[in-house]
């Protein structure tokens, strides 16, 4: 059985109190921190950037998994590095194809682990030539924008392909994750999961963590 990374989404936190919220989810046994970055452009929602990463990063070890819902995402590869971000996810659709090793190869330079995601419309073949360089695939069971949204099974059904393709490939889920959601998503072959509701808002978060292992 391989390891199931569970990164809480601090996008359900009490952004008044992120630092005891990270602590929260950090001594129920959280692998990552997700920190979801939205730019009002890429996604409808604005949320937060560089600078929370920054302070984030001076309160908890574990790594930050950062997930870019913003356009021109390039420009901002050494910012996050600098911030103290881990692992740098970036939206195939914020892109140009043809620009996506670059985008790689700079995460890489930066001492960082690279992360491709697509939105629940985009054919998930469209990453077939990046699966040998990138580190993570994060496939949207979601629209990206919000939390607290309903799981739309037929997005995890691309993890299955990408899983055939790359047998050591992190495949990363998130939106609308929950225990049952999650039993269906590792069944397909991810092995990290993203949750932000379905953690923040139970009432037994260590309980609520394990149960999505
Ligand atoms: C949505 C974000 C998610 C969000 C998930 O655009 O990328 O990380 O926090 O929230 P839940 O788990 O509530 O669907
Ligand atoms: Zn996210």
């Amino acid at each position: 059985m391989s390891k199931i990374f569970v990164s809480p989404s601090i996008l359900s936190a009490d952004f008044a109190n992120l630092e005891r919220d990270i602590k929260l989810v950090e001594d129920a046994g959280a692998d990552w921190i997700h920190v979801d970055v939205m730019d009002g452009h890429f996604v409808p929602n604005i949320t937060i950037g560089v600078p929370v990463v920054k302070s984030i990063r001076k309160i908890t070890d574990l790594p930050l998994d950062v997930h870019l819902m913003i356009e021109n995402p390039q420009k901002y590869i050494k910012p996050f590095a600098q911030a103290g971000a881990d692992i740098l996810t970036f939206h195939y659709e914020a892109v140009m194809a043809y620009n996506i090793p670059n985008i790689i190869n700079e995460i890489h330079n930066n001492k960082m682990r690279a992360g491709i995601s697509i939105k629940p419309k985009m054919p998930v073949q469209v990453l077939d030539s990046f699966l040998n360089i990138v580190d993570m695939v994060l496939i949207m069971t979601v629209e990206p924008g919000f939390g607290g949204q309903k799981f739309m099974q037929d997005c995890a059904e691309k993890i299955k392909y990408i899983r055939q393709k790359a047998p050591d490939i992190i495949i990363q889920v998130d939106g609308g994750i929950n225990a049952e959601t999650a039993k269906v998503c590792k069944d397909f072959g991810a092995n990290s999961l993203v949750a932000g509701s379905y953690i923040y808002k139970s009432d037994d978060i260590k309980k609520a963590i394990d149960s999505l292992r």
